[in-house]
């Protein structure tokens, strides 16, 4: 069984998934993890060239593949390049990759590999519209953009002291709105799927909400 989650940036999507995984003793799959982990890649490369032929170099001569009991922890090649999937310079360029339609049709063929061995939870921006329109319950989360701030802003503020919350905030809304308005795959809401809004909600509430509406449907 597939459950999709999408939505923007920080609104609790992961934690919600991984949670929600958790309870129904299904894999999470955080599609957001391999378009970060290609931006890094990219980035340590000498140049920061996207064309058909860089994209196809990289795949053919690199593995990024999900390890771990909970598919929490990416490898590049030999290499556990988690701890390096928040960076800040990883967030200025995301965009680059995720517009580009030759590398979205690759890690959506990775994706959807990984959903034929597993029922999974699977998060991301185009999971219910592009990856997995066929997915049993897809659901939509939302929250206001002080809140969704907020969070991201109190996650990362244990590891960068001098992080400004309005620099959170610009960042949130820059990257939403290359993701909604991109041309390929943007995030929008399946017309078929559940919205919540997470604003006052907190993490439990909002895994438990999800939970019922799923228990619910299959009596
Ligand atoms: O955790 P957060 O919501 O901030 O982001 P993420 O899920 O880690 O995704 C990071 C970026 O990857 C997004 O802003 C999108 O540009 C891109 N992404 C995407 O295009 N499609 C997906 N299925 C997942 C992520």
């Amino acid at each position: 069984m597939i459950i999709s989650i999408d939505g923007p940036a920080a609104s609790g999507k992961s934690t919600t998934a991984r949670l929600l995984a958790n309870k129904l003793s299904f894999k999470h799959l955080n599609t957001g993890m391999f378009y970060r982990g290609v931006t890094y890649a990219f980035i340590r490369q000498e140049n920061f060239e996207l064309n058909k032929e860089s994209i196809n170099d990289f795949f053919n001569n690199n593995t990024l593949y999900l390890k771990g009991d909970n598919l929490d922890v990416l490898f590049l090649n030999s290499e556990d390049i988690s701890n390096y999937l928040a960076l800040d310079s990883i967030n200025e360029k995301i965009h680059l990759i995720s517009n580009n339609s030759l590398i979205r049709e690759k890690l959506v063929s990775m994706q959807r590999l990984i959903a034929q061995d597993h029922n999974i939870v699977c998060e991301g921006r185009d999971i219910g519209s592009v990856v997995f329109p066929n997915a049993e319950f897809k659901f939509f989360l939302i929250a206001d953009i002080e809140s969704r701030a907020l969070r991201r802003y109190n996650e990362q503020k244990k590891t960068n002291h001098s992080l400004l919350y309005d620099d959170v905030k610009e960042a949130l809304i820059t990257r939403d709105l290359n993701d909604t308005t991109r041309s390929n795959s943007p995030l929008i809401k399946p017309l078929d799927s559940i919205e919540v809004d997470t604003t006052n909600m907190t993490i439990d509430m909002q895994v438990d909400y999800i939970y019922k509406l799923i228990k619910q449907d299959k009596k």
